[in-house]
């Protein structure tokens, strides 16, 4: 599979088309949206759109609608070369790789924003990043078709937002959400953990180590939303990290459960820690996810 030709686009009209023939041939096609800096996450990601779809579409777009003024916007990381190589050692047939003026046109104005799942977890510590997400994810799927779009769990708040586009803006695409692909100590997978001096990297384990630990006292019968957030606060705090937030919610509202509420056989519980000046996230659903293998 190594050398399975990878077309690069760069332009939206040269993208289209190449997705009308995937259908126009009578196949299916699969579209996995990435920022780039590919990772196994993403590469698992293409994996499992191969399942869904004969032909695989990659965009690599690092969005600036979803970068705060203060974010890391002109650092992120960009290794073009590399993805499409990697790319083509997973199978997938097509790229978009278009510049920002391409994707936002001189006088684009239209924004899209999805309301109330926005309003939790991240969104409050990042103004307007759901927005851009939600735009450039619209724009994404509009041009690509009919298809089967695979996310990352890994996003869970992006991940349900994007359903909820896909669903009210009534595009014809089916949205996966696919499971966090972890590293061996049980760090998940991101392209920001390139950024992690080797000190911080062992501090951040502290993440899904907490989130072990929820999972444990979950699986123990713990449901007091107190006891099974409080202690991965205080675990966080306790390896150094800054939480933006560790809540625990209903997983498909996002809405956080009060300390005193009882959760029920599922919830979200939800992190986002800085480590040294990297913005981790992670998450968990109890009740369904499996708990972080974690080194000891
Ligand atoms: N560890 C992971 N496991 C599974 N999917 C992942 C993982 N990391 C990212 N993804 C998914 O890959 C897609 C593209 O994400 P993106 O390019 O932002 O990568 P990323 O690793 O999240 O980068 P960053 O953390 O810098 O935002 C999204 O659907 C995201 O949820
Ligand atoms: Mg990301």
């Amino acid at each position: 599979m190594s050398d399975h030709p990878v077309q690069v686009l760069r332009s939206v009209p040269e993208f289209r088309a190449a997705c009308d023939a995937v259908r126009g041939r009578g196949e299916r096609l699969g579209f996995v949206p990435t920022m780039g800096a590919l990772h196994a996450g993403h590469l698992r990601l293409v994996e499992v759109a191969r399942r869904y779809a004969e032909r695989v579409a990659v965009s690599i777009f690092v969005n600036p609608t979803q970068f705060g003024p203060n974010e890391d916007f002109s650092k992120y990381p960009r290794t073009l070369e590399r993805d499409v190589a990697l790319l083509g050692s997973v199978g997938a047939d097509l790229v978009l790789s278009p510049s920002a003026e391409e994707m936002y046109p001189k006088g684009e104005t239209t924004r899209v924003h999805v309301g109330e799942l926005s309003e939790h977890f991240c969104g409050p510590f990042r103004p307007g990043h759901f927005d851009g997400v939600a735009t450039v994810v619209t724009k994404l799927l509009a041009m690509a078709g009919p298809c089967t779009a695979v996310f990352g769990r890994k996003d869970f708040q992006q991940l349900k937002i994007i359903e909820r586009l896909a669903r009210d803006l009534m595009l014809p695409v089916v949205v996966v959400g696919e499971p966090t692909v972890r590293d061996a100590d049980g760090l998940a997978l991101s392209s920001r953990n390139a950024y992690l001096s080797a000190d911080e990297r062992r501090r951040a384990l502290a993440i899904p180590r907490a989130l072990a630990g929820a999972a444990a006292r979950f699986a123990g019968g713990e449901r007091r939303a107190g006891t099974l957030i409080e202690p991965v606060r205080a675990d966080l705090a306790g390896a150094g990290l800054r939480a933006d937030y560790a809540d625990i919610a209903d997983p498909e509202r996002l809405f956080p459960f009060a300390l005193d509420a009882h959760v029920g056989e599922r919830a979200v519980i939800a992190v986002a820690a800085f480590c040294g000046t990297t913005r981790l996230i992670d998450n968990l659903v109890l009740g369904e996810d499996p708990a972080p293998a974690v080194s000891a």
